[in-house]
């Protein structure tokens, strides 16, 4: 595996790539890499001919009173996973080779970007499609792989290559979880002692959704309102949302669409803020 610093090589790659009619699969992440990221690695590698995964913590994702700072970092590790997966090149820019002095274009998604997440994180998506397109221009891929964990995001970043005609396949991705059904994270990190221990009741509220789903309720006050019993279980836990969405268009639900339904959830555990969620 060769490590590229410099976008403008890494486009000289990609075009090589290309010129030689190569199927590219493209993994883009924050790094601090765990099983979640690897499971996405591990289809790109089935699926294509070259993989390219980028490790990039983007400061225009982050709010000035978020974790940019603090957000965990391990390249060596990072690097020693990803060759284990097989990848072909890592993409490890700086934060002035992508936002050089002066830089003022951005890529924004609009409705799609006002509900869930981006009501607490009124920036936060502006930031993740301005750098994803960028990364999606720099390494040319045909196919990028994205967890169904961030799943707002997969939804606004699916919306970004049709609208823009990008011409990529964006592939959604299943949750990995811990043992105990933890969604994996990097800021799983942050979780210390007790609050590692409660974090576990955004899957305990989703697994009663489930339940509930499969006993045919599909009104959905009556499921937020079951969900948050759950959660009020946890005394560390503090609800910043639970929310039932069409998945087409974000719009809020009062009633479960089979097939066309996120339910999803943001919790305050001590500081660490975790976000999780299903689809029906
Ligand atoms: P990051 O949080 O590092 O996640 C990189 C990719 O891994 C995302 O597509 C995310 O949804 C996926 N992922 C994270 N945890 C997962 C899990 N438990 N199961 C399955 N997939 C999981 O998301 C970002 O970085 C950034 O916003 C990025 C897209 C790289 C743009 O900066």
């Amino acid at each position: 595996m060769r490590i590229i610093y410099d976008a403008n090589e890494m486009h000289s790659i990609a075009d090589k790539h290309r010129e030689w009619r190569k199927i590219i699969g493209f993994v883009p992440t924050m790094g601090y890499l765990h099983e979640g990221h690897l499971s996405l690695v591990r289809q790109a590698r089935r699926d294509n001919d070259v993989v390219f995964v980028s490790i990039f913590v983007n400061p225009l994702q982050f709010a000035p009173n978020e974790d940019f700072d603090r957000y965990p970092r391990n390249l060596k590790r990072d690097e020693e996973l990803l060759k284990r997966e097989g990848a072909d090149f890592l993409f490890y820019p700086s934060v002035e080779d992508m936002y050089p002095e002066g830089f003022q274009t951005y890529v924004e998604v609009e409705k799609l970007t006002k509900v869930l997440e981006g009501k607490s994180r009124p920036t936060h998506f502006r930031g993740v499609t301005t750098v994803v397109a960028k990364l999606f221009n720099i390494t040319k891929p045909h196919k990028a792989y994205f967890g169904k964990k961030d799943a707002q995001q997969l939804i606004v970043l699916k919306k970004m290559v049709r609208d823009l005609n990008m011409g990529i396949e964006i592939i959604g991705m299943p949750i990995v979880r811990e043992e105990d059904g933890l969604a994996m994270s990097s800021r799983n990190k942050y979780l210390k002692g007790e609050e590692r221990n409660q974090a576990v009741c955004l899957f305990k509220a989703l697994k009663k959704t489930e339940e509930l789903i499969a006993g045919g309720e599909d009104d959905v006050s009556a499921i937020v309102s079951e969900m948050r019993k759950v959660i009020e279980g946890y005394p560390l836990a503090e609800i910043d949302y639970i929310s039932v969405n069409r998945i087409s268009d974000l719009s809020e639900l009062e009633r479960i669409e089979k097939g066309n339904t996120l339910v999803s959830l943001a919790v305050r555990i001590g500081n660490t803020r975790l976000i999780d969620n299903m689809w029906f």
